[in-house]
C-alpha cells in the first residue's frame, strides 16, 4: 500500500516538473478568482484596476502595469501579495507562498494569457422569459405605498400595485438578490446579494431614472438583508463573512466593517433613532451594535437554533428563526449599564434577560421573515407555515391571521398604516393581501414566464 502511495507520489511530481509551463486559466485565474476578482472587477474595480479581463490585466491599474513579463520582482502584482504582511487581500488572509509562487512563475515565463476563462468578467444571464417563476426572496414597499419592489434571481422588480403599469425589471450582476429596500425618500433602490464564495454586491438604482447609480462589491461572500438608516445616508447589511457591512450611498464615502457574529449575519436593523443596530445570526445570537463606535453593546440574546429576521421599533427589537419563538427585547432595559462608549464592556454575558424579554406567541414553524408597518404599530412574521400571522408592537398581542398562504414565504412586508400586506417566496407569486381581513386583493408573477400548456400543467 505504501509504496503505491510513493510511485504515485513520483509520478505526480515528475509531471508537475515537466508542466513547468504555468497555464494562466488553470493555474493563474483561480487564485485571482478567489482572492482577488470580488474586489478587482465589474465596472467599478477598486484601485481601478481589472484582473478578470486580458486588455485590463495588461493596463494595470491606477498606478499603471502590475505585470512585467519575465520580472516577477518588477511586477506590483507580486509585491502586492508578498511580504510579511502583503497588502493585498486587504483584512484577508495572505494567499500563501505556493500562490505566490505560481504567480512569480508565470510572470517569469511570460505572463501568457492562454484563455481567459468563461467565468472571468462574467455577468449574469437574466432570461427575457424564465421557464419557471424563480422565488421571491425579498420585498419592500415604495414610501408612496403604490408600488412594491421584489427580489427575483439576479434581478429586481418594481410592480405596480394601483394600474396596469408593465413591471420595472432592473438586472443586478449578484447571482442571488438577497435584499431591496427604498430609501426614505423614495429616490432611491437597494438591491444586496453577490455570488456565493465570489463576492457580495450592493447596487443602488435611481427609481426615477431606472438606473444604477452605484454598484460596490464588499466582500468575498454573498451579503444579505439589512436596510437604509432612518436618514437614508447609509445601508447597513448583513454578510456571510459574518460582519455587518455600513455602507455610505454617497460614492465617495467609506465603507465600515463591524465584527460581529461568529457565522452568517443575516438581518440587520437600525433602531429608528440611526444610533445602534440590531442584527441577527445565523451563530443564534441576536446582538446590539453602536454605530457611532462600531462595537458591539451587547449580545441581548443566544435562542437555541439559528436566527432568521430581525426588526427594531423606538424601544423594542424582535428576532425570530428556526426554534418556535418570537422574541423582543426592550432596549433601554437590555442596554442598562452598558457604556456606549467604553469598550469591553459590551461583551459581559446578558444578564436580567427577564426583565426585558417581550414573548409574542410562538409562530407554528421556522420564522425567515419579520416586517413592522410604517407607522412602527404592526408587526408580520411569515415563514415555513402557511399563514401569516400579525401582532399589535406595543403589547405584543396577535390581531391578525391570513391563512391559506403558499409556503415557504421567504418575505414579507406591510404598507405604512399596515392595511395591506404583501408576501413572496417559493411560488413565485407577489401577493398582495389586505388587511385586517387577511383577503387575496392581488396576485402576480413579476416577472414574464412560459406559458404553461395544459397538456404540460396536467
Ligand atoms: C477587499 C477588496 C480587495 C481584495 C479582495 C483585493 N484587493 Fe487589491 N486593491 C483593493 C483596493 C481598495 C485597492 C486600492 C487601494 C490600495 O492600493 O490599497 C487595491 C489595489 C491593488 C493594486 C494596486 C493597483 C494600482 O494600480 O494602484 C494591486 C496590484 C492589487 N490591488 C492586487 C490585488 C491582488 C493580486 C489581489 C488578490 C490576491 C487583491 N488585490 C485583492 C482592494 C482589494
Amino acid at each position: 500500500m505504501r509504496s503505491l502511495l510513493f510511485a504515485l507520489l513520483i509520478v505526480n511530481l515528475t509531471l508537475s516538473a515537466q508542466a513547468d509551463e504555468v497555464s494562466f486559466a488553470k493555474d493563474v485565474w483561480p487564485i485571482l478568482r478567489q482572492h482577488c476578482w470580488s474586489c478587482h472587477s465589474g465596472d467599478k474595480p477598486q484601485g481601478a484596476l481589472r484582473l478578470d479581463a486580458e486588455t485590463h490585466l495588461r493596463k494595470g491599474g491606477e498606478s499603471g502595469p502590475i505585470i512585467v513579463p519575465g520580472k516577477p520582482d518588477e511586477s506590483s502584482l507580486i509585491e502586492q501579495v508578498s511580504g510579511d504582511k502583503p497588502a493585498m487581500p486587504p483584512k484577508q488572509p495572505p494567499i500563501g507562498a505556493a500562490k505566490v509562487a505560481i504567480l512569480r512563475r508565470w510572470i517569469e515565463a511570460g505572463a501568457k494569457i492562454d484563455s481567459m476563462p468563461v467565468d472571468a468578467g462574467a455577468t449574469v444571464k437574466i432570461p427575457a422569459t424564465y421557464d419557471y417563476a424563480p422565488s421571491i426572496t425579498s420585498v419592500a414597499y415604495h414610501p408612496d405605498g403604490l408600488r412594491v419592489a421584489c427580489a427575483c434571481r439576479s434581478e429586481v422588480v418594481i410592480v405596480s400595485l394601483v394600474d396596469e403599469t408593465p413591471p420595472i425589471r432592473l438586472a443586478t450582476e449578484s447571482d442571488l438578490v438577497t435584499f431591496v429596500e427604498f430609501s426614505p425618500d423614495g429616490k432611491l433602490l437597494a438591491a444586496a446579494g453577490g455570488t456565493p464564495a465570489q463576492f457580495g454586491e450592493l447596487t443602488i438604482f435611481d427609481v426615477a431614472k431606472k438606473q444604477p447609480v452605484l454598484k460596490r462589491r464588499l466582500s468575498s461572500d454573498t451579503l444579505f438583508r439589512g436596510g437604509f438608516s432612518p436618514d437614508g445616508k447609509h445601508v447597513a447589511l448583513g454578510s456571510a463573512e459574518g460582519a455587518v457591512y455600513l455602507v455610505p450611498v454617497e460614492a465617495r464615502g467609506n465603507v465600515r466593517r463591524l465584527e460581529l457574529h461568529s457565522d452568517w449575519c443575516v438581518d440587520v436593523a437600525w433602531t429608528v433613532d440611526g444610533t445602534k443596530l440590531i442584527t441577527a445570526g445565523r451563530d443564534k445570537t441576536t446582538k446590539v451594535a453602536s454605530v457611532e463606535s462600531g462595537e458591539l453593546l451587547r449580545t441581548v440574546d443566544t435562542a437555541l437554533e439559528r436566527i432568521n429576521a430581525v426588526v427594531a421599533d423606538g424601544n423594542l427589537a424582535v428576532s425570530a428563526g428556526l426554534a418556535r419563538g418570537m422574541t423582543g427585547y426592550t432596549l433601554n432595559v437590555a442596554l442598562q449599564n452598558v457604556e456606549v462608549t467604553g469598550s469591553g464592556n459590551g461583551a459581559r454575558p446578558v444578564s436580567r434577560r427577564d426583565q426585558y424579554v417581550r414573548a409574542f406567541e410562538a409562530p407554528p414553524g421556522e420564522v425567515l421573515d419579520l416586517a413592522v408597518s410604517g407607522d412602527r404599530k404592526l408587526l408580520a412574521a411569515a415563514g415555513r407555515f402557511g399563514d401569516i400571522r400579525v401582532f399589535t408592537l406595543a403589547d405584543q398581542r396577535r390581531t391578525g391571521l391570513v391563512t391559506g398562504v403558499a409556503a415557504p414565504v421567504f418575505a414579507i412586508a406591510l404598507n405604512r398604516d399596515g392595511t395591506q400586506l404583501v408576501v413572496g417566496g417559493k411560488s413565485g407569486k407577489l401577493d398582495v393581501y389586505e388587511l385586517p381581513a387577511g383577503k387575496l386583493a392581488k396576485s402576480l408573477t413579476p416577472v414574464p414566464v412560459k406559458a404553461v400548456t395544459q397538456a404540460a400543467a396536467r
